[in-house]
């Protein structure tokens, strides 16, 4: 216990020692018990301020119950009454605080099983990715590197990163559609037939069929269906499978169009060697504000010559940024 004989010496006592209660008169000098109690309750919530006078009228009474007081006690005091109102303040504070610590528990569990949901989530959207890759070695790890390009377009182009974790998604999971296009043409080292480009041509499609059903709009606040159902289509309508002009596909379908691609075009194919440099920047410079959107290859071109014009250091460097940069 540590008495005090004015406010002002209580108010000192109750920062050095942080009581879990305080009695205080009403009449106190320097500082009033009721102005004790305002201020005792904004910084601490939970310390139980009991309050007693000998000459407090009735709005005294009703001030400090209404500013927080833990009881109102009238002088002289009585033992019996005194201690049965402290052991309550106690009990009301163990309460509030084992209900603090249960939110806590409850907030701590929330945020731990988000966080395992969102890592099962996009483990769940690599393995997705990872379906169609398994099946064409040529083309392994291509969804990866879109993606990572795309975020890096996005990231020129000051996108959020609810905006970003979009286009990461759309990206690993752009080319699912290629599942349903048979192995001996996924891999052919030659030029494809009409019919079998044709079946190529359809996995935008495919891809939004498998995917569609995916609650994507409550996970991140877009459709990616919808995004990788138009990652082809072209600004000038030249594209498939919808044949859309520029404003009638996605931002994201812009942006995932120019990385897939710059990185395509980085890549070996069984029936082509992969281009070198110069060759791909031509290919979006030319086809910049008639096949792809121009800001997302003036985005795409930054981030190239800010590499060296290396694609090698380029995708080094956006993995090394990864999801979260
Ligand atoms: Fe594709």
């Amino acid at each position: 216990m540590y008495p005090a004989s004015d406010g002002e010496q209580g108010m000192e006592l109750f920062r050095r020692e942080n009581p879990t209660i305080i009695l205080t008169d009403i009449n106190m000098p320097k500082i009033s018990g009721i102005e004790i109690l305002r201020i005792i309750k904004k910084v601490s919530p939970i310390t139980q301020v009991i309050v007693c006078s000998g000459v407090g009228t009735t709005s005294d009474v009703i001030e400090a119950l209404r500013l927080g007081a833990g009881d109102y006690l009238r002088k002289p005091l009585s033992t019996d009454l005194l201690i049965h109102t402290v052991i309550r303040c106690v009990e009301r504070h163990d309460l509030i605080l084992e209900r603090i610590g249960r939110k806590e528990n409850l907030e701590r569990e929330v945020r731990e099983r988000t966080a395992a949901l969102t890592n099962t989530f996009y483990k769940t959207v690599k393995a997705l990715g990872l379906l169609t890759e398994k099946r064409d070695p040529y083309t392994a790890g291509h969804q990866n590197r879109v993606a990572l390009l795309a975020m890096g377009i996005g990231r020129k182009l000051g996108l959020t990163q609810r905006e970003l974790e979009i286009i990461h998604v759309a990206g690993l999971l752009h080319d699912i559609g290629k599942v349903a296009v048979p192995v001996e043409i996924l891999v052919r080292p030659s030029k494809l037939t009409t019919p079998e480009a044709q079946l190529m041509k359809e996995h935008p499609q495919v891809g939004y069929d498998i995917i569609k059903d995916i609650p994507f709009v409550e996970s991140l606040g877009k459709d990616v269906s919808i995004i990788v159902l138009q990652h082809h289509e072209r600004l000038d309508g030249s594209g498939y499978p919808g044949g859309l002009i520029d404003d009638e596909s996605e931002f994201e379908s812009k942006i995932l169009g120019v990385s897939d691609v710059v990185e395509a075009m980085s890549s070996h194919r069984p029936y082509r060697p992969a281009s070198d440099i110069a060759a791909t920047k031509a290919e979006i410079a030319e086809g910049s504000g008639s096949l792809y959107s121009p800001e997302c290859v003036d985005a795409c071109l930054q981030l190239i010559e800010e590499n060296n014009d290396d694609t090698q250091r380029l995708f080094e460097f956006l993995a090394k940024v990864g999801r979260n940069g």
